[in-house]
């Protein structure tokens, strides 16, 4: 599928990866056979994503629920992040590519910590766009640590609004998610971004994640650019 240059892009796009297990199902294979193809399939997806010149982009790698899978996944889905890590940052850098964590460093593993602050750093000064990995993340575990540190400094009450409740949260000082999709099949938002999405435009999608490729998220983009954004007032005439 062509893009025509006239296509009106969003500015931040989230995606929610989905669908890793039931990929590796259908080829017989263990689960983390598919999240090892949906780790390598997201660092060819960023390297891709760098030719649309959209400032943002989100991928929810691992949420807050995702503890409750049987260790076994969880220790591999961590071990996949620590090693694709390197990776990442390689072109990250040959692409200007800022990489950013969105989540609670805290419960995860020290070397994990270790490993995700240097990617961070060493990325920190490119500016051709910001790519958020949402690891240990969760929206509504998002917006309790905002209300918790807003508490802690002590900020009168009448000074609390949604301006200053979204710096705040990982997401400060970026703008909400235009266009959220969500692969494999599923309708829902699964704790991704719950504030920020208020007003995206949300598509799903049945294809499974590693499958997801650049004719796919061409189709989104197209469909995004038809839809018409109100933001709850009238369509201008
Ligand atoms: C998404 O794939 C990756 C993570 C949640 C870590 P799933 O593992 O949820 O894949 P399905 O939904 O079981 O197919
Ligand atoms: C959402 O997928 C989380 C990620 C893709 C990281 P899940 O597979 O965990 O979501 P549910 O359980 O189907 O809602
Ligand atoms: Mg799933």
């Amino acid at each position: 599928m062509k893009l025509s240059k006239e296509i009106k892009l969003p500015r931040h796009v989230a995606i929610i990866m989905d669908g890793n297990g039931r990929w590796a199902k259908k080829r017989h294979k263990p689960r983390l056979f598919g999240h090892r193809q949906g780790a390598l399939h997201a660092r060819d997806f960023i390297e891709m994503f760098a030719q649309y010149k959209i400032p943002y982009l989100s991928l929810y790698a691992f949420s807050t629920e995702n503890w409750n899978r049987p260790i076994a996944e969880v220790q591999g889905i961590l071990k996949l992040l620590e090693d694709n890590l390197e990776e990442t940052v390689k072109i990250a850098n040959e692409k200007n590519i800022r990489i950013n964590h969105l989540g609670n460093p805290d419960r995860l593993p020290r070397n994990i910590q270790l490993k995700a602050k240097e990617a961070l750093e060493a990325t920190r000064n490119n500016t051709a766009l910001t790519v958020n990995i949402a690891f240990n993340y969760g929206g509504r575990s998002e917006i309790v640590a905002a209300a918790r540190k807003i508490m802690d400094e002590h900020i009168p009450s009448d000074d609390v609004d949604e301006n200053l409740f979204s710096r705040y949260l990982y997401t400060n000082g970026m703008p909400d998610p235009d266009l959220f999709i969500r692969t494999g099949d599923e309708m829902r938002l699964s704790n991704f971004l719950i504030w920020q999405a208020a007003y995206a435009e949300l598509y799903f999608t049945p294809i499974l994640w590693p499958d997801f490729g650049k004719h796919d998220f061409d189709k989104a983009l197209k469909i995004y650019s038809k839809r018409q954004r109100r933001f709850g007032g009238l369509e201008s005439l």
